[in-house]
């Protein structure tokens, strides 16, 4: 199979539309049969519930070429049961994991050709979601659904690459107690596009979130949860209200079990974060991106960048995703 003519190596975090989708659709009471399609765009009722009333929830993920030429997913499984997680908290029908899982593996097949070479420094990152499909004009959910994969290659989602962040933290809430924080849902990015625009604007890379009932801990940005350093002790804060993020878990496991460090999963109280010697932000898009200061209204604490520890648990992650270190059981799915 012949690679697109891409220079790979330069790209983005962008769309670039790829050649095929997965595509399936929920109508009385069931999905059908679902497959792959050329067609990218979607026709649909100027009332479709998405549309008016926001339902739709989705996931991020990537396909990876290895040090050895095949194509692999990271941890798709995850991600399966993450959007199931969101759809049955919007009222929306689950697509069956398994198929989720399959219909995951057609698509990447299906853009072979797409998935960027190994040692490029892209992947080809993948968009499953949902929505409400028909008509709604009373709040209630749809009766109709559409979910849909689609994959596009992308570069690193920090511009600079490497280069260390700069977060505030946020004088806005991106989640209530007890409210849809912890799903992947499409309102919860809405609601963060005013702050991360004024984030730029004041030359920041990102909001840091604290806990919108006390404000007094830490909680995650609008893209990526967040770790600590201190010594061998990786930190990371435990809420119910942020995205249980599978990087972020799997992290903790590699800490533990490859790197021998202690773990600690605890609310993080804002007024010690200046006691950590290392910060990064991870997630699928973010990989792990090595925090340089967190900007507290004037105060600014400041961190190792890519310290020691961040670089271990950094070079062991893409090492597990890129085929260079043996997976845990279960880990990579296989493609081709
Ligand atoms: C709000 C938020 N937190 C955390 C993450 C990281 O989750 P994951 O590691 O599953 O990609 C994401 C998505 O990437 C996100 O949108």
């Amino acid at each position: 199979m012949e690679k697109k003519n891409i220079d790979w190596s330069n790209l983005g975090f962008g769309y670039i539309q790829t050649d095929m989708r997965y595509v399936s659709n929920f109508k009385d009471g069931a999905w059908d049969e679902g497959g792959l399609t050329d067609k990218a765009t979607i026709e649909m009722s100027e009332c479709a519930c998405v549309l008016q009333y926001a339902q739709t929830c989705f996931e991020g993920m990537k396909a990876y070429t290895t040090e050895d030429g095949k194509i692999v997913c990271f941890r798709p499984d995850l991600n399966a049961a993450r959007m199931a997680d969101s759809c049955r908290q919007m009222k929306m029908p689950v697509f069956p994991e398994e198929k989720f899982v399959e219909a995951v593996i057609e698509t990447v097949r299906a853009n072979a050709a797409w998935v960027p070479p190994y040692g490029s420094g892209a992947t080809l990152y993948l968009r499953p979601f949902m929505f409400g499909y028909d008509s709604v004009i009373g709040v209630k959910p749809a009766n109709e659904y559409q979910f849909r994969i689609f994959a596009t290659p992308v570069g690193p989602y920090f511009k600079g690459g490497i280069k260390p962040l700069t977060l505030r933290i946020s004088d806005l809430d991106r989640a209530a107690p007890r409210g849809t924080g912890h799903i992947k849902a499409g309102l919860n990015y809405a609601m963060s596009l005013y702050n991360i625009v004024d984030a730029h604007e004041q030359g920041f890379d990102e909001n840091l979130y604290v806990d919108s009932a006390t404000r007094t801990h830490i909680e995650e940005t609008g893209g990526a949860n967040i770790i600590f350093v201190k010594g061998n002790t990786l930190v990371t804060p435990k809420s119910g209200t942020i995205l249980p993020s599978i990087t972020r878990r799997s992290i903790v496991q590699v800490a533990k079990d490859y790197l021998g460090m202690e773990v600690e999963e605890r609310e993080i109280r804002l007024d010690e974060i200046d006691q950590f010697e290392e910060a990064g932000l991870c997630g699928t898009a973010a990989v792990i991106s090595p925090i340089g200061k967190i900007v507290d209204h004037g105060k600014e604490i400041t961190y190792a960048g890519m310290g020691p520890k961040i670089q271990k648990l950094y070079d062991t992650l893409t090492g597990i995703q890129m085929g260079r270190i043996e997976a845990p059981e279960g880990w990579i799915q296989v493609i081709e």
